[in-house]
């Protein structure tokens, strides 16, 4: 069953080309989602989530302020509960989750439900618990995920938040339809960048090869990448049990700085989009300190390339807002890697479980 790869993690990762394009089928026979009526009365958004799924939350932001422009907050759900955050019913809360059973994020929405909140829920599993207990349900479209590690539907929850941002700009008037369908020709162009990414598996595992012993590991991203920073240090952690920080990159000279040296591998999502002049000048402090740099990018400039101990070449994209979902592909197979060099059971981490449904 887990189609001739050596661990449902790995077979998941491959997926994510079918996911990706079911989750955009699945989005465009759900525009009649009473969600985009609801969007027009609402004043502020709260996403609340857990893990892999908080981190989708924070790239969402990005996507709803621009295009939906609403003001928006993510929280931990299991923080988001204890805190006595001020909801009405013009405040929408968007509770992402795979499952749609982890505790803390099902008791955040129905608390917030109560105090008379809109709950739109994200999640994969039809029918779970989240999902009949929101007012909104939009699904991501991956099947049943195995691996302990979210992969495949990570990327389908980011695609989800996107196309719901553009959808929901449309409605309140800050989009045109050409400009929706323009965003949408570049959208669908994410199933095929995916297969070329998957394409780095053989160089990506080489680096895995170099990386393996270390004892700590930095990921620096900035903007839309900065979340996948997050997630990739999350990934590593979690299978291959090394210690790993994601940061947002202009944070680093404010205390991370501090751990580096020539054994940290510091892995760089540098894209090249509005703030690659900024990820360069972080770059160049990393050096300076004699870190290992790993860089993620599509860029070819000489600059980078004398900068960088190593490259794993994305895809360029036709628009910035997509770099997320290409560039947090090769993290997975470098974390996945990793932890199977390491001897590590990828599928079934210790200590962890798939879905966490106590609080
Ligand atoms: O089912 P959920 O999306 O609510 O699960 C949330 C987290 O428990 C989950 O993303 C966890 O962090 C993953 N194991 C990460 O790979």
């Amino acid at each position: 069953e887990k189609g001739g790869f050596k661990h449902f993690m790995l077979k998941e990762i491959y997926e994510q080309p079918k996911t990706i394009t079911d989750t955009i089928s699945g989005f465009f026979s759900d525009l009649n989602n009473p969600v985009y009526n609801e969007i027009k009365n609402i004043q502020n958004i709260v996403i609340i989530a857990c893990g892999t799924s908080y981190h989708a939350g924070l790239v969402g932001k990005f996507w709803i302020e621009k295009f939906v422009k609403i003001p928006t907050i993510v929280d931990y759900a299991s923080e988001f509960r204890y805190r006595d955050f001020p909801v009405n019913e013009k405040t929408l809360i968007i509770a992402i989750s795979q499952s749609g059973e982890t505790a803390d994020t099902r008791f955040s929405a129905i608390d917030a439900r109560k105090k008379s909140a809109k709950v739109l829920s994200i999640v994969n599993v039809v029918g779970s618990s989240l999902s009949r207990e929101s007012d909104f349900v939009i699904y991501t479209y991956c099947g049943p995920e195995i691996g302990v590690a979210a992969t495949k539907t990570f990327t389908a929850q980011l695609i989800t938040l996107l196309l719901f941002s553009l959808k929901a700009g449309l409605e309140r008037g800050n989009l045109t339809q050409e400009e929706f369908e323009k965003y949408y020709n570049d959208i669908i162009h994410l199933p095929h960048l995916v297969n070329e990414v998957l394409k780095q598996d053989k160089a990506i595992e080489e680096i895995s090869y170099k990386y393996h012993n270390v004892k700590d590991f930095l990921f620096l991203g900035r903007g839309l990448n900065y979340p996948i920073a997050l997630e990739g240090a999350l990934k590593l952690k979690e299978i291959s049990y090394i210690h790993a920080e994601g940061y947002p990159a202009g944070e680093m000279k404010h205390g991370p700085i501090a751990l580096i040296d020539e054994n940290l591998p510091v892995v760089c999502i540098v894209p090249k989009d509005s703030l690659y002049e900024k990820m360069i000048s972080n770059i160049q402090e990393v050096k300076a300190r004699k870190g290992i740099v790993i860089s993620v990018s599509d860029s070819q400039d000489s600059h980078l390339l004398s900068l960088s101990d190593n490259i794993i070449k994305i895809p360029s994209v036709e628009n910035e807002n997509l770099y997320p979902i290409v560039s947090v592909i090769p993290l997975q197979l470098l974390t996945y890697h990793i932890a199977t060099i390491l001897g590590k059971d990828v599928d079934q981490p210790r200590n962890l479980a798939k879905t966490v449904t106590v609080e």
